[in-house]
């Protein structure tokens, strides 16, 4: 597919900019056949070539001689394809570029029961059967704890779109309405959206599966299991780095992992009331995914309409934007399914046209690790104000003990001599005890040592204390 069939082709092969265009990497899955199914006689109508990347339908009503339909993706996994290896292969790369600074999204599509929430989530008990989600949280952390000069910030948060209205699962209140705002800076955001900063693979897990529990699911004749929202797990990896100009520079990678709910016919879900109307509402949010991949592909197009709904608005950025995505399409292989499962094909297809200007969000304003190293500097300036003034006021406290301490040394040492030259002299004098008359009046007490009787202490001729013998 050239750029000129893509609405941003100006974009696309104006030069400079040319480089920076990538296709979102759309790859298929298809699960083995439910025991409801086998049990009511399905036949299998789909063949994987997952060497060539193709997938093949039969249409079980058409005539034998009819040319089976041929559909190339970057990827196709057949019934036997393992949790791991969908990882590597499509999902592994597109982490490693969230860790450099670059948006991704990964989103399952397809129609009800065929695996969108096994392969996003996984069974969490089975370590072979854990999906995408857990396994980017192992990734993610496995590749911090081998870094050596980056400091990492991860945080997490967890939304889902139901009936129309964005619901944080990691909130108490999940039935408190969200708004979607726009910013210049921030792109298109979550107003009040909780995001929980995580240290380790456990943690981030723990906040999954609390998110999980508030998740709306419902039983269909489909799935007992089925996804009634489209929910989106969201880890930020922020990484901040010293550059070859000496300053700290960070770079944020935003990281969507989304499982949308399945398209569902009524006649075959046997949807009622609560379930019908949820129905209805997932139907409209993913014909207007269609509309927006249609009009990204179709190179007549002026207008992409984001804006139809909330899950086009939320994954703007990954469809034509600044995100690289990897899209799973999931679909059964059963003959009763064979025009949904033609529908996912084509609609993937399309997909495949879609191309997105991915980019490293380097020093964006809205970067926590920043707003964190700042408030640690200010907190550590303020530490280290506290510790110098603590440290002068200890030092003067010191400086003033030891003061005092030599002063009484020095006093001590000055009467330790006295008193040794009084004792010395009482020792020696026989009758050496003196008193200090002044006036003729006894003033000092009693002292021992040989001073000359009734001479006067001082020299000048003017003084009137003598000592005096007793
Ligand atoms: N590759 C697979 N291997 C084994 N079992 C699978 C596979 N894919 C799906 N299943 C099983 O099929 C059933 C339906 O899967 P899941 O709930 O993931 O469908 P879904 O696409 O999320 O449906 P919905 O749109 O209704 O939410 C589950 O019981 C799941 O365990
Ligand atoms: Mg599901």
């Amino acid at each position: 597919m050239s750029d000129l069939h893509c609405p941003q082709s100006r974009v696309c092969t104006a030069g400079r900019l040319r480089k920076h265009c990538e296709a979102v990497r759309v790859v298929v899955r298809c699960r083995p056949l439910s025991r409801r199914e086998e049990t009511a006689g399905c036949e299998n109508i789909l063949e994987v070539d997952d060497k060539l990347g193709q997938i093949t339908i039969r249409n079980p009503k058409a005539p034998p001689d009819e040319p089976m339909k041929v559909f190339t993706f970057d990827s196709v996994y057949g019934w036997n394809s393992k949790q791991r290896d969908i990882y590597d292969d499509a999902v592994r790369p597109l982490v490693e570029s969230v860790l450099h600074g670059f948006n991704g999204t990964i989103f399952a599509y397809g129609q009800t029961g065929t695996g969108k929430t096994y392969t996003m989530q996984g069974l969490s008990k089975d370590p072979e059967k854990r999906g995408v989600i857990p396994n980017s949280f192992e990734h993610i952390f496995t590749q911090i704890s081998r870094s050596q000069n980056q400091k990492y910030l991860v945080r997490s948060s967890y939304l889902e779109i139901y009936q129309e209205e964005i619901r944080d699962l990691l909130c108490k209140d999940n039935n408190k309405k969200l708004e979607l705002k726009e910013n210049p800076d921030y792109g298109i955001y979550v107003k009040d959206l909780s995001s929980v900063v995580t240290k380790n693979a456990t943690e981030i897990e723990h906040v999954m599966n609390i998110g999980n529990q508030s998740r709306s699911v419902g039983f269909t004749n489909m799935n007992e299991r089925s996804s009634r929202s489209h929910a989106i797990f969201l880890v930020t990896v922020e990484c901040s780095e010293r550059g070859p100009d000496g300053e700290d520079h960070i770079r944020v990678g935003k990281l969507n992992m989304v499982d949308l709910a399945g398209s569902e016919r009524q006649s075959k879900t046997g949807a009622k009331g609560k379930r019908l109307k949820e129905a209805a509402k997932i139907n409209l949010s993913l014909s207007a995914l269609g509309n927006v991949i249609s009009a990204l592909v179709d190179g007549r197009s002026t207008h992409v309409p984001y804006r139809d709904s909330k899950l086009t608005r939320l994954l703007q950025d990954s469809l034509g934007g600044n995100a690289k995505t990897v899209m799973i399409a999931a679909v059964g292989p059963a003959h009763k399914s064979f025009n949904e499962t033609l529908a996912t094909l084509r609609y993937a297809s399309r997909a495949k046209k879609i191309k997105n200007k991915p980019r490293i969000n380097e020093d964006p304003k809205d970067a926590l690790l920043r707003e964190f190293q700042q408030e640690i500097a200010r907190l550590k300036a303020q530490l280290e104000e506290q510790g110098m003034l603590a440290k002068e006021r200890r030092k003067r406290r010191r400086d003033s003990k030891r003061l005092s301490k030599s002063m009484a040394g020095m006093e001590e040492e000055i009467l330790w001599e006295k008193n040794g030259d009084v004792w010395k002299m009482a020792e020696e004098a026989e009758d050496g005890r003196h008193c200090l008359i002044e006036g003729g009046q006894e003033k000092a007490s009693f002292c021992y040592g040989i001073q000359e009787a009734n001479q006067p202490i001082c020299t000048d001729g003017r003084c009137h204390r003598y000592w005096d013998p007793i």
